[in-house]
């Protein structure tokens, strides 16, 4: 009897343990908000408190604060958050600024007071658990933080990396074409270095390779975001993410599909780089490039093992956001749409809902605060709208999220693009003619609709019919995009018309 009841919470304690550590396939059909800890919400609610983005400084963003706005994330309709490092920094301020991102870490074992104590971010974890939303958090295996030149490193700063022989011989990466150089030397510069850690040695894998089970296990988090990725040699990888038992998905920050396509046999996910150039470029402007996009959708499906595990993203904190190079909000729209309508899994950076408009680092890493949270704003809206869209559609189509979408349609304004199965195929159509653009509508062939059938434009919620040859005549208007979906499957609840 005892010893049943025992097996039985052993088990139960299992399940509970299985079900927090989350899979690529169970990551799927997630939608993540990005976040910078420092810069999204505070403890104290204040939406006053000064952020300039410029000094590179602390501002007071906290787990607990994050805690507070979840009611904002979530009726955005995001079912998960990534959150920037939570491990210990280097407390100097320098002329670099101070470690208020966390990418400069000193000691693995702590967290980083700045943001609370290590029963908030329990806390945090707990809260989205309550949720059924997941958290993703953001962690550094290529190197440590040090304030000061490359050559006069104090080692024995860090913890547990003490000494000398943890990490790879001063060099600075001059050429990032050079692989060898860029997993070899270091990243930062002379004000602060980021000592490069030897992570082909034996003693810094044994304890990564133990380190990050127990991170994953004290806060109940269920996927890695892997900073550097790029700059830790590939066959580093496999044993941290079997050791992590969750979804990881590598920052590799390459434009190039041979280059980065590749990682993704090491590692559950990439961010889609490859993507992410093209998409601005073609939307930053109404003389952008359809054909560029059209074609990398094409060579990310065929280079890249799964482009559904992909981290689908138009804006993020190490590149100026998209509202830096044009205000016109249909552009915008645009590109949010293709980044939460297209394979892999989108990631919305914080502040993009807001039109936040910051350039380069760290001028994009504005305050969310500052906002006021304002739930009316135009993005914040559309935001949902898109999420309702691609929860709905992923709901009623078990396929959906590894169907691989392919673009049917382009010309040098509008580009359309079909996913998931016959039934409940979702066909979006993208333009770049920007918000002053007169109406026009296009004749689209090559989707799964079928003659006579009654399609719902989902962004209007308005009806249009098959045509009898199966083309499709689609109103388009300000410039915005049409997502079209059969009539027939709107029938359920949550749907989004
Ligand atoms: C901040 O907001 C949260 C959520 O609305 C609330 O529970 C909490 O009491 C607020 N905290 C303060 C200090 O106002
Ligand atoms: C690449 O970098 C490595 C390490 O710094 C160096 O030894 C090698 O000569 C470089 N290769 C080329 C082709 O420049
Ligand atoms: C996890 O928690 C244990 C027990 O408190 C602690 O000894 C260990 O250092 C923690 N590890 C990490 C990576 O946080
Ligand atoms: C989807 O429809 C197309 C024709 O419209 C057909 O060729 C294809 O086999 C269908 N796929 C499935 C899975 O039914
Ligand atoms: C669109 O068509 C569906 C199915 O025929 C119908 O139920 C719905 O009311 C129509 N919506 C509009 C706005 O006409």
């Amino acid at each position: 009897m005892k010893l049943s009841l025992f097996a039985s919470a052993a088990v139960a304690g299992l399940l509970a343990q299985v079900a927090e550590a989350a899979t690529p396939d169970e990551w799927r059909s997630r939608s993540i908000y990005f976040l910078l800890t420092d810069r999204f919400s505070r403890t104290d609610n204040s939406t006053t408190a000064e952020c300039d983005a410029q000094l590179g400084q602390y501002c007071g963003g906290s787990w607990q604060g994050i805690i507070n706005q979840l009611d904002y994330i979530q009726n955005m309709g995001f079912t998960a958050i990534w959150i920037t490092p939570v491990t210990e920094q280097l407390p100097q301020s320098t002329s670099d600024g101070e470690a208020y991102h966390g990418y400069w870490q000193q000691d693995i074992y702590s967290i980083n007071s700045n943001y609370g104590t290590a029963e908030d971010l329990q806390a945090l974890a707990t809260a989205l658990h309550d949720r059924g939303m997941y958290l993703m958090v953001d962690v550094v295996a290529n190197h440590m933080g040090y304030a000061g030149a490359g050559t006069d490193v104090d080692y024995s700063v860090f913890n547990p990396f003490n000494s000398q022989d943890y990490f790879h011989t001063y060099c600075e990466i001059t050429d990032y074409s050079n692989l060898t150089m860029v997993e070899e030397c270091w990243e930062g510069d002379n004000i602060v270095s980021l000592p490069d850690l030897d992570t082909e040695s034996t003693d810094v894998q044994n304890i990564w390779y133990s380190w990050i089970p127990e991170l994953v296990s004290n806060y109940s988090i269920d996927g890695l975001r892997l900073d550097s990725a790029l700059e830790v040699q590939q066959d580093f990888w496999p044993s941290w993410v079997s050791a992590s038992g969750v979804y990881c998905v590598g920052e590799v920050d390459n434009g190039d599909t041979t280059i980065a396509c590749p990682y993704q046999n090491y590692l559950d996910g990439i961010l889609n780089y490859p993507t992410y150039f093209p998409l601005v470029r073609a939307f930053e402007s109404t003389s952008g490039s359809i054909s560029d996009l059209y074609n990398m959708v094409n060579t990310v499906k065929s280079d890249c093992s799964d482009s559904n595990l992909l981290g689908s993203f138009s804006e993020n904190h190490d590149n100026p956001r998209f509202a830096s190079y044009t205000s016109d909000f249909s552009l915008a729209k645009n590109v949010l749409a293709f980044t939460i309508l297209s394979d892999g899994i989108p990631i919305i950076y914080a502040g993009q809902e807001q039109h936040y408009s910051g350039s380069s680092v760290p001028t994009n890493r504005e305050a969310t605060w500052l906002s006021g949270f304002d739930t009316s704003a135009e993005l914040y809206t559309w935001i949902a709208k898109l999420n309702q869209i691609r929860n709905y559609a992923l709901q009623w189509d078990n396929g959906y999220t590894t169907y691989k979408s392919y673009p049917i349609y382009q010309d040098s304004n509008n580009l359309a693009i079909r996913k998931g199965s016959n039934e409940s195929q979702v066909v979006t159509v993208l333009s770049n003619s920007g918000a002053d653009a007169s109406s026009y509508s296009l004749t689209i062939s090559g989707t799964d609709f079928t003659a006579g059938e009654v399609i719902t434009e989902l962004i209007t919620c308005t009806n249009i019919t098959v045509s009898d040859t199966g083309d499709i005549t689609v109103p388009m208007a300000g410039g915005l995009p049409s997502v079209l979906y059969p009539a027939s499957k709107l029938l359920e609840s949550g749907h989004p018309c």
